[in-house]
């Protein structure tokens, strides 16, 4: 039997990378899965390449109205949301003397007040429908201690790993569990930037930092998106009832806790 039939998803920032293979594997499990992101043409291709299962939904998740209109098309749609993953994230990196405001402003609005806000909008709805629900928040390793060029994307996941903890703690009284996934080092679009961005601050060739990361997880290579379908589905089923709060490393090694 598919484990999310009948279930409605959104997922933020799902028109590539990590979003994308879950709302794919969500597909596959039988929910109905809405693609926000803020780049709408790819949030199309990606629901139309998905199927007739998967929609997309403009979203920016720095932006209150965009996120009230995304959580009422997904309760237009399909009736309300039993699912919300906050994946949409962006990467920056810099020595701590080159730190711009402007960065720091974008990381927090989006990995932070993005994730509360659009967790916060989810779980009103979650709340009026009486049906509780299931929120992920998409984390890192980064959340788990810093790392000397990338103090601020660092702050920002330690951030989700404790909102987390308090709105899990608050939100179980309401039937809805939120739980978090910290993954490690995943290859793909988001990597290449990554990889781009230590090649000018480290001054090593393109590829380097992510062949040196891959042989340094203990699995043996980098992660791929595919890699986390299962805790991202696991979590989203009523066998994950009784998990309240936690941050889940999925990272082939590299992080204990
Ligand atoms: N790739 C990794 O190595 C890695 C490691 C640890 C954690 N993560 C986390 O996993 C999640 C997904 O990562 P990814 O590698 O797939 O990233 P990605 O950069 O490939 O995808 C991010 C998506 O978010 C969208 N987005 C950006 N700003 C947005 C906004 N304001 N509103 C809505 N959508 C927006 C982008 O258009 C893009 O489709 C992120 O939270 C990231 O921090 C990734």
């Amino acid at each position: 039997m598919r484990r999310l039939e009948g279930k409605s998803a959104l997922i933020t920032g799902a028109a590539r990378g990590i979003g994308r293979s879950f709302a794919e594997a969500y597909v596959r499990e039988g929910a109905t899965v809405a693609i926000g992101d803020i780049n709408v043409e790819a949030a199309e291709k990606t629901a139309a390449e998905i199927g007739p299962a998967a929609y997309a939904v403009p979203l920016d998740v720095t932006d209150q109205a965009s996120i009230d209109a995304a959580i009422h098309m997904v309760e237009e749609r399909t009736g309300g949301i039993d699912i919300l993953i906050n994946n949409a994230a962006l990467f920056d990196l810099a020595p701590v003397v080159d730190i711009t405001r402007e960065s720091y402003d974008r990381l927090f609005s989006i990995n932070v007040a993005g994730t509360l806000f659009t967790l916060q909008a989810a779980a009103r709805s979650m709340i009026r429908r009486g049906k509780g629900g299931k929120i992920i928040n998409m984390a890192s390793q980064a959340g788990r201690r810093g790392e000397p060029l990338v103090a601020v994307y660092c702050a920002t996941k330690a951030a989700v790993i404790s909102l987390t903890q308090s709105a899990g703690l608050n939100l179980i009284r309401h039937g809805i569990n939120v739980n978090a996934i910290a993954p490690g080092v995943v290859d793909g679009e988001h990597w290449d930037g990554v990889d781009a961005l230590f090649a000018r601050y480290e001054n090593r060739p393109m590829g380097e930092k992510k062949r040196l990361v891959g042989e340094a997880v203990p699995y043996g290579r980098m992660g791929r998106a595919e890699d986390l379908t299962g805790m991202a589905v696991f979590l989203a089923t009523s066998e994950a009832d009784y998990i309240v709060a936690q941050t889940y490393n999925v990272d082939g090694g590299n992080w204990m806790s």
